[in-house]
């Protein structure tokens, strides 16, 4: 039987190619648009970058355009015709040769000389007068801590524009990588050695993060904020900061005092003039921050109730085991540590 060529297939190729075409540009539209974007970054480390990725991206795209084009001219020039003889077979040709040589060397050294240059511009050492920020990448959320400030805080980090800061980056249990799209990273955070990221935010706003490296159970759940604050807005954060924590008044947040401090909840976690523990979160001003639990969950009464209820339920894998607190105990303990501001 003979298959007739029908209009049909043709029609189809042409809906789908339409199809993911239209599909590929308002990925990327949103893609350029989107908080976890990388070519819109707002910091130096981050513009060193996205320029190196814009040069390489265009020698490589003219690069592209000669090639295909010389492919398709060659293609269609040298088409097989009817009585045409087979051409004489070429082996080595020396100008050709030299002419791809020298080509393809002055194409890695286009890309090759800014690429080391911006290796060694991001490895930088920081000045003196840069803000110290010791990062703690931890199973799983993240930990920063501002030695010069007195100030400890976890799963949102909070800077000033236009002020270099230098991350210091610790890894007290496994591999994780540090990474905030629109400032810069990702930088590997490993145990037993410190890593550094130097950088200057140049545009106030927030920032998601992210850890870009796979830690284990939770690591898709290890998010943290960055808020870039005008000056202003950064010393009243530090100030808030430095403050002692705050006496709860009201009498279930007292209640929640009462059980914090007689739990095993003093082990872990830091309220200043409470408690001294060094493996979870300092939670002195636990209710100024937004997110808790690695930034997957808002503070809310009901989140933190439920959290303090069955962590490993809401964060899988969660290091901070099940006390067996119930509700009551679970509200009480919200009430106060929603009253730490
Ligand atoms: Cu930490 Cu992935």
């Amino acid at each position: 039987m003979i298959m007739r060529p029908t209009v049909a297939p043709r029609v189809q190729t042409l809906l789908l190619l339409a199809g993911v075409a239209l599909l590929a540009t308002s990925c990327g539209w949103s893609l350029w648009d989107s908080p976890m974007t990388t070519v819109r970054p707002r910091s130096d480390f981050g513009k060193v970058i996205d320029e190196l990725f814009m040069l390489i991206s265009w020698t490589t795209l003219v690069i592209f355009i000669a090639v295909e084009a010389l492919l398709i001219y060659v293609c269609w020039r040298f088409r097989e015709r009817p009585g045409a003889p087979v051409p004489k077979q070429v082996h080595g040709h020396t100008q050709l040769e030299i002419g791809w040589t020298v080509a393809f060397a002055v194409v890695l050294l286009v890309i090759g000389i800014p690429t080391v240059r911006v290796i060694f511009k991001t490895q930088e050492a920081p000045a003196a007068t840069a803000l110290r920020v010791e990062v703690g990448g931890k199973q799983w959320w993240w930990e920063f801590k501002y030695p010069s400030l007195g100030i400890a805080t976890a799963t949102e980090l909070h800077l000033p524009v236009g002020e270099t800061v230098a991350f210091h980056l610790h890894a007290p249990d496994v591999i994780h990588s540090f990474w905030i799209p629109q400032l810069g990273g990702k930088r590997d955070v490993v145990p037993h050695r410190v890593n550094r990221i130097v950088m200057t935010p140049d545009t106030p706003g927030e920032y998601p993060g992210q850890c870009a490296e796979f830690c284990g159970t939770s690591h898709a759940n290890m998010r943290f904020r960055v808020i870039v604050h005008e000056k202003s807005e950064w010393e009243k954060w530090v100030k808030a900061q430095q403050a002692p924590a705050a006496e709860p008044t009201d009498p279930l947040a007292q209640q929640g005092k009462q059980i914090f401090s007689s739990t095993a909840c003093v082990g872990c976690h830091t309220i200043k003039g409470v408690s001294a523990g060094l493996i979870g979160p300092d939670l002195t001003h636990f209710a100024s921050r937004k997110t808790f639990a690695g930034g997957i969950m808002a503070v809310t009464p009901e989140n933190v109730a439920k959290w303090v209820e069955e962590p490993e339920h809401m964060k899988p894998g969660s290091r901070m085991p099940n006390l067996g607190m119930n509700r009551e105990q679970g509200k009480a303990l919200a009430a106060y540590l929603l009253s730490l501001k």
